[in-house]
């Protein structure tokens, strides 16, 4: 996802700047989640019997899944405003930090596995304990090697993971344990899951809303290359000893109010979505599936399990079946400053720059698929868990829910 807001022409970098200025316009992008578990197994990724529970997550992606790296990075550019936020109280961080109304996937999945928030990378010296993993997800981030919006792209974030786990393993520093150091922060990376819940989304809208591109040409360039670059980034986290990944592919970023507004003229499917910017997100997932199925092939007989998250067909049976879910609005910005689609690039969610529009939301979050018009309700993104920890729109079969026991208890509270 795309992070745009009057605030981002605040980034250092001058390259940035132009570009974010003309990508003011175009914020789109949901993104692709690509979750990466590891865990150290059995010999068949197709079978759930020998599957041993990952004891902490490794997670990457773009503003569906940071939870305050960009923040931490860039103090004053990425700062989120209420009504960010508006929803749960974080209790270990200032709560500004996502973007949305409350928790994002790997919020649910912590609380689901009974673990700690995951701590961000960029707040290491924050004293965080990353015994149950970390975040290294930038709101932002491409797949491929490319900074439009910021310059941690995913194997920027395995770099910077790379690097951490090196730095953990030789000193054991961000992994308090009473029993000595280096057990425990081994266990954490063998038996960790590698979480890319999404990722490609920015890679996509820029390409359509910045750069004017049409389907053809994104499907037949950045698609690919943004699918080789996942295929880089758990190829390099295999080769370092991963062995359990969660990769989910793009929401249809065809059905968000920034991309219905901007592309307003075009054909529209079923759902009432940019028939071709959603086509765009299924080839992606084509391309995602594949890249999946030849590491599977080539990390076979290793134990590496590699398990695809379907995040556009999830989102496609809420936009189908709202009302099931317990949504009544699919297709406005709950945070916005009006228009049919609640969404004004002018005038974004949290904005502070002038007096007033986007300094309110809708009064019901909860039954609202988008908050801010390209990034979605911590509701959407609690039905999004739900579907992958019960194991639903994920393949092979694996249903974490019953294989780990987990509990749903806190999903609904909201501190
Ligand atoms: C992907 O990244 C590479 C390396 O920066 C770049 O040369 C290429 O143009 C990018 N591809 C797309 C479609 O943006
Ligand atoms: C959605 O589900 C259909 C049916 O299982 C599948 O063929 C298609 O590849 C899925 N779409 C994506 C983007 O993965
Ligand atoms: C997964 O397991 C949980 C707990 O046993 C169960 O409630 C849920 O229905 C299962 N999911 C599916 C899709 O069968």
């Amino acid at each position: 996802m795309i992070i745009i807001s009057e605030q981002s022409h605040n980034l250092h970098c001058d390259i940035y700047m132009v570009k974010m200025a003309a990508m003011v316009e175009m914020l789109v992008v949901l993104s692709v989640l690509v979750l990466m578990p590891i865990v150290g197994v059995a010999a068949d990724w197709g079978s759930s019997s020998n599957f041993k529970c990952p004891k902490a997550f490794w997670i990457f992606g773009d503003s569906l899944t940071d939870t305050g790296n960009s923040q931490a990075s860039f103090p004053t550019a990425s700062r989120l405003y209420p009504p960010y936020g508006m929803s749960y109280t974080f209790r270990d961080k200032p709560g500004f930090n996502r973007y949305s109304d409350g928790r994002l996937i790997v919020d649910f999945v912590a609380q689901a596995f009974d673990h700690p928030f995951y701590g961000t990378y960029a707040h290491a010296l924050n004293g965080a304990n990353y015994l149950r993993g970390a975040n290294f997800a930038y709101a932002g981030a491409d797949a491929n090697a490319t900074a439009f919006l910021t310059p941690f792209h995913l194997n920027i974030q395995v770099d910077d993971f790379l690097n951490f786990k090196s730095k953990a393993l030789d000193t054991g520093f961000y992994f308090p344990d009473p029993k000595g150091p280096y057990q425990p922060v081994l266990n954490a990376f063998i038996d960790g899951a590698y979480f890319i819940p999404e990722i490609g989304g920015n890679d996509l809208a820029v390409a359509t809303n910045a750069l004017n591109l049409p389907a053809p040409v994104v499907i037949a360039a950045f698609v690919p290359a943004a699918a080789a670059a996942v295929k880089t980034a758990i190829t390099t986290l295999h080769d370092s000893g991963a062995r359990l990944f969660f990769v989910g592919n793009t929401p249809p970023q065809g059905c968000n109010p920034a991309q219905l507004t901007l592309f307003d003229n075009r054909p529209k499917d079923s759902l009432n979505c940019v028939d071709d910017i959603n086509s765009i997100n299924r080839a992606y997932g084509t391309a995602l599936r594949q890249v999946v199925d030849q590491l599977r092939t080539s990390f076979s007989g290793d134990g590496t399990q590699i398990y695809y998250i379907d995040n556009y067909n999830a989102s496609i049976e809420i936009y189908t079946n709202p009302g099931t879910y317990g949504f009544t609005n699919t297709q406005q910005a709950c945070c916005g400053s009006g228009g049919p689609y609640n969404y004004n690039s002018a005038f974004t969610c949290g904005n502070v720059v002038s007096c007033c529009p986007g300094q309110s939301a809708c009064a019901t979050p909860g039954s609202y698929v988008a908050w801010d018009g390209i990034h979605y309700t911590q509701a959407f993104y609690r039905q999004l868990a739900k579907f992958f920890l019960n194991g639903q729109f994920v393949s092979p079969a694996l249903n974490l829910t019953a294989e780990c026991h987990l509990d749903f208890t806190d999903f609904y509270k909201v501190k």
